[in-house]
């Protein structure tokens, strides 16, 4: 086991912890998707972090490095006391069972082969879980009662004759079977209609409350992010904007690219949010991305400096970070946050 940089015995340690996260995929000849680039974040016990951002800008890739499926190109991934990165695969197979992941498509994530009994199961097989007989079937049916499920109904059902939201629900029941302390949803109701999607978020809650759960969300639509969500991250090609709590997000946030996706939600103009100048359309390629900010070649406020300098992630307003070099000219250059400190805990008054 590697040694940890965080004090498990100090009661603020957080249950997962991420520094520096960097995730390349080497493609083509010698070009290189930078899709995460050096993103880190701490989770407290029992908090929800919504990951904001909208397509391609590198959400699931981190999601993925987190749970070391494969392993960053670079950085640390720390859970509870154990440091991820750098573990042989059996020894991180065996700390991955406290973190669990669930996916944006419930059907294609569940063996069209298998009954849902067996589903749930699979965690347990894979780990040669010591519960068997009648006892591992009262821990699938109690498992699945608490995701929604009737087991006498659902028992010996194979996924394609359950419905999207059935399926999502046979997913959280396996990931809560494994007993994890942290869970990472990556999109888990963008594939769902609404009136699903509000019953899968209502069950997340009510879940994590009952598994003491800690929960990475990782969504583009604000509106979920917001309601599920303690505090919100905020990625724009691979790269952190912003991190702040996700009450009054409306009115507290700051970074253009955070106002640009708070205005896109509609009725946002209506509800009072002032209007965002439009910037050009696309995403830039995580192939090349822009030097500096990466955002400026979309950002209303873009100068020379932007191209020239890359803004350092820095402390605004208590748990509030933000890295922009316009949005706030009043703030101090001496509270750019050093990337030694925990960026996103709020305990920072440096
Ligand atoms: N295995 C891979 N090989 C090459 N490029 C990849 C791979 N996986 C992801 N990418 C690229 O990395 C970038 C980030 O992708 P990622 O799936 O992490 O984005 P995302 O924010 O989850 O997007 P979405 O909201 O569409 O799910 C994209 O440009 C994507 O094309
Ligand atoms: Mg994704």
């Amino acid at each position: 086991m590697t040694a940890s940089p965080v004090d498990a015995a100090a009661p603020e340690a957080p249950v997962l912890s991420v520094r520096d996260l960097v995730v390349e995929f080497p493609v083509g000849r010698r070009q290189v998707v930078h899709a995460v680039s050096g993103i880190s974040l701490d989770l407290r016990a029992g908090e929800t972090l919504g990951i904001l951002g909208e397509s391609g800008c590198g959400k699931s890739s981190a999601g993925r490095a987190i749970m070391q499926l494969p392993a960053p190109t670079s950085g640390s991934v720390v859970l509870g006391d154990t440091e991820l990165v750098g573990l042989r695969s059996r020894e991180v197979r065996r700390a991955r069972a406290r973190m669990q992941m669930i996916l944006q498509d419930p059907i294609s994530s569940l063996n069209p082969r298998r009954k849902v009994k067996d589903l749930v199961a699979e965690g347990l097989e894979v780990w040669g879980s010591s519960t068997s007989g009648g006892d591992r079937d009262a821990l699938l049916r109690e498992t699945l009662s608490a995701v929604g499920l009737d087991p006498d109904v659902v028992w010996d059902r194979r996924p394609h004759e359950l419905s999207g939201g059935q399926c999502q629900r046979v997913c959280i029941a396996r990931a809560l079977l494994m007993d994890p302390t942290v869970l990472i949803c990556d999109e888990p109701v963008s594939s769902l209609d609404v009136s699903v999607q509000a019953q899968i978020l209502n069950l997340l809650e009510r879940t994590k409350e009952r598994y003491g759960l800690s929960v990475v969300f990782i969504a583009h639509d604000v509106a979920v992010v917001k309601n599920i969500s303690d505090r919100v991250m905020v990625l724009y090609l691979g790269k952190t904007c912003e991190v702040l709590p996700s009450d009054g997000l409306e009115v507290e946030a700051r970074h253009p690219y955070t106002r640009l996706l708070l205005a896109s939600v509609p009725g946002a103009e209506e509800a009072g949010q002032p209007a965002v100048a439009q910037t050009t359309t696309e995403l830039p390629s995580p192939l090349n991305p822009p030097s500096g900010c990466r955002f400026r070649t979309r950002c209303p406020l873009a100068t020379e400096r932007c191209a020239a300098e890359e803004p350092r992630l820095r402390e605004v307003a208590p748990g509030h970070l933000l890295a922009c070099h316009h949005v706030d000219p009043e703030t101090p250059s001496g509270t750019d946050i050093p990337s030694e400190t925990d960026p996103t805990l709020e305990e920072h008054h440096p």
